[in-house]
């Protein structure tokens, strides 16, 4: 899967490139469709023969990106590459429309099978990074998952960061929080870069706790695999017609729960995302008179590698220069 690193990059640093244009217009489905426009286009020049697992929806709500959609390109004289494709291609759509921290554009590929075909519900979850794996337990009390993770990181639970997307459904989890003890960075979007975040150490974040989307989740674990943490998920069903809907896709036990390997299985996964604003990861987009300036992150299971790259997409004119930061 190494070599389609450059590739996923190129997706995920276009779809960022576009999505920043609209930064700020007040209008998220505008970002959104402009990130995934251009995802959409940049899939169609990959050597892959690439089937969307996690994409924009089901066939009949989503015109591109949708569930189950072929993308690639078999213009090559090489064998494509048979992969699964899970994409978010704007985390964060009204981050981008307001201008607001940490939207970014993300894309996971695997071979057949190895990210979960997850439906587009919610699903509780904690996520927390290396040193913490085996320490934390979905159904342990707020304070109990706090204290293990304050002692594995060698701090007090009052030294700990937890994002919690700031919903109304949260209100007791950001209570049992508060009583523990811990610090809380309330957010209004974007649960999957808080995810990553927490498994990479100096950016702050020690833990994520709380519902967010279930495609979220898995492109959450597939970013874990390759960084070593954990994410440990529950999908919260609404009603009786979703968990009709989850038994055809073949989800049997709805109260399961998902670790990181059975949400994202593949033995080679890569992951890339790139930062549309600033984030506490990824730095935004900058546009100049040269061109535009980009920060992904690119990273595979096998091998373990995460490559933090600073893009430089020159205007296609003999006088523009590059500048070094
Ligand atoms: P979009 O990418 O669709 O804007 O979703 C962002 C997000 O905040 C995710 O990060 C999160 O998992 C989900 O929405 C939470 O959903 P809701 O806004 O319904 O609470």
């Amino acid at each position: 899967m190494l070599e389609l690193s450059l590739e996923v990059l190129r997706v995920v640093e276009d779809a960022a490139i576009a999505s920043a244009r609209t930064m700020g217009m007040g209008d998220a489905n505008t970002s959104d469709q402009a990130a995934v426009e251009s995802m959409r286009r940049c899939l169609d020049t990959i050597p892959i023969d690439g089937t969307i697992v996690i994409g924009e929806g089901e066939r009949d709500s989503a015109p591109m990106l949708f569930i189950g959609e072929k993308v690639g390109s078999t213009n090559h004289s090489a064998e494509p590459i048979s992969v699964d494709i899970a994409v978010d291609p704007l985390e964060g759509t009204n981050l981008c429309a307001t201008g607001g921290a940490g939207a970014i554009t993300v894309l996971a590929a695997s071979e057949h099978g190895g990210l979960l075909h997850a439906p587009d519900c919610y699903m509780d979850k904690i996520v927390v990074g290396p040193a913490c794996k085996g320490a934390v337990d979905i159904d342990a009390p707020v304070k109990q998952n706090l204290k293990a993770i304050a002692r594995r990181l060698l701090r007090g639970v009052d030294d700990l960061v937890v994002v919690v997307l700031d919903r109304p459904r949260h209100q007791d989890l950001i209570n049992d929080i508060r009583d523990a003890g811990a610090r809380i960075r309330l957010i209004s979007d974007g649960d999957l870069s808080a995810g990553i975040a927490a498994a990479v150490a100096g950016t702050g974040v020690h833990a994520v706790m709380g519902s967010g989307g279930a495609p979220e989740g898995v492109l959450t674990a597939a970013a874990l695999r390759c960084l070593n943490g954990e994410i440990l998920a529950r999908l919260v069903i609404k009603d009786d017609p979703q968990k009709e809907r989850m038994q055809q896709m073949g989800i049997r036990d709805t109260n399961k729960i998902y670790d990181t390997s059975e949400l994202a299985p593949g033995r080679n996964l890569v992951f890339a995302a790139c930062g549309v604003t600033d984030g506490n990861l990824l730095q935004g987009v900058r546009f100049s008179a040269d061109g535009a300036h980009t920060h992904a992150v690119v990273m595979t299971s096998h091998p373990a590698r995460v490559r933090f790259i600073e893009t430089t997409h020159l205007d296609n004119r003999p006088d523009v220069k590059v500048r070094f930061r």
